[in-house]
């Protein structure tokens, strides 16, 4: 059937929506699937529902795409869609109140507030957090908006920048450690990656913009490890009602204590992005992983 390829979209990671889209829809064409693209920038729900398509892949990413919205929509057009249904899509992207889930469920995340003003980042609140904090929007993604603050003036600054994207500012207690992100393919989890770079984090310039990031997979990680932090991804993943596919982030500390810092329902699908990657070292070519995701569509 025909399979409109959704991307683009108007949130701050329009731009990496078009790389990952792109991407998606070369693949599925180059496996003979009758795919095209449809841009929510520039073209309505009606004219989507117009062209007549038989499944929806979405590739956006950010706000209107992968936060339910666009999901619910697609709902109420009958479309059968890829990925997370409304419920999993608007939790996963509201960060703060994942956290408070994951706090619920005994799911480790790190110690964390919510602001919703300037005048809130205190002296206090940054020593309450041990010192060192990770400031970011609460719905945004690709590390818009987000900085590091060990001082109240720089804190200030730091919830003024993410207050731009958001109504809602996360402050979570710095953890120092490595980044290591776990993709979800269905019901597998799939090898681990570890990030590595020269940079204060990984950002949005180590995730696109430079080539000085590093990527190990698997993640040199023992085997008990491994399979915790695995564990610990699908019950994050399963706990936000995420569905599909997805990728849940992490930081592990000094004494090998995993994090969880978020659930992503529309990761990343340029080539170099990370869920091809870990679905490379699993067996699966691009092409491959592509038709296992619209495999997930659920009708
Ligand atoms: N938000 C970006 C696209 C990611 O999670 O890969
Ligand atoms: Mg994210």
């Amino acid at each position: 059937g025909r399979v409109a390829v959704l991307f683009g979209g108007n949130s701050a990671e329009r731009d990496v929506s078009l790389r990952s889209g792109q991407a998606v829809l070369s693949a599925l064409q180059h496996s003979g699937v009758d795919a095209y693209a449809v841009d929510p920038k520039h073209q309505s729900l009606a004219e989507l529902a117009a062209s007549k398509p038989d499944r929806v892949f979405i590739v956006l990413h950010g706000r209107g795409g992968e936060d339910g919205s666009m999901q619910g929509a697609l709902e109420q057009l009958n479309l059968p869609y890829t990925g997370s249904k409304v419920l999993g899509s608007a939790l996963a992207m509201d960060k703060s109140r994942c956290k408070g889930l994951f706090r619920a469920l005994g799911i480790p995340t790190a110690d964390f507030q919510v602001l919703q003003q300037v005048e809130q980042a205190t002296h206090e609140l940054l020593q309450s957090l041990g010192g060192k904090v990770m400031v970011k929007p609460a719905n945004e993604g690709s590390s818009i908006g987000m900085s590091v603050a060990a001082d109240e003036a720089t804190l200030k600054t730091a919830v003024a920048a993410a207050l731009v994207f958001d109504r809602d500012v996360l402050v979570e207690r710095w953890i120092d450690g490595r980044e290591l992100t776990v993709s979800v393919l269905g019901e597998q989890v799939l090898p681990i990656i570890e990030m590595r770079t020269p940079r204060d984090f990984y950002d949005y310039e180590a995730k696109y913009q430079v080539d000085t990031t590093e990527y190990l997979c698997p993640a040199p990680l023992n085997e008990a490890l491994t399979q915790q932090v695995q564990q610990i991804a699908w019950q994050a993943f399963t706990a936000v009602a995420a569905s599909g596919w997805g990728r849940v982030d992490f930081m592990l500390d000094a004494h090998n204590q995993p994090y969880v810092l978020e659930v992503n329902t529309v990761p990343g699908m340029t080539e170099k992005s990370l869920v091809p990657m870990a679905a490379k070292a699993a067996g699966y070519t691009f092409n491959e992983l592509v038709l296992a995701v619209l495999d997930q569509t659920i009708a």
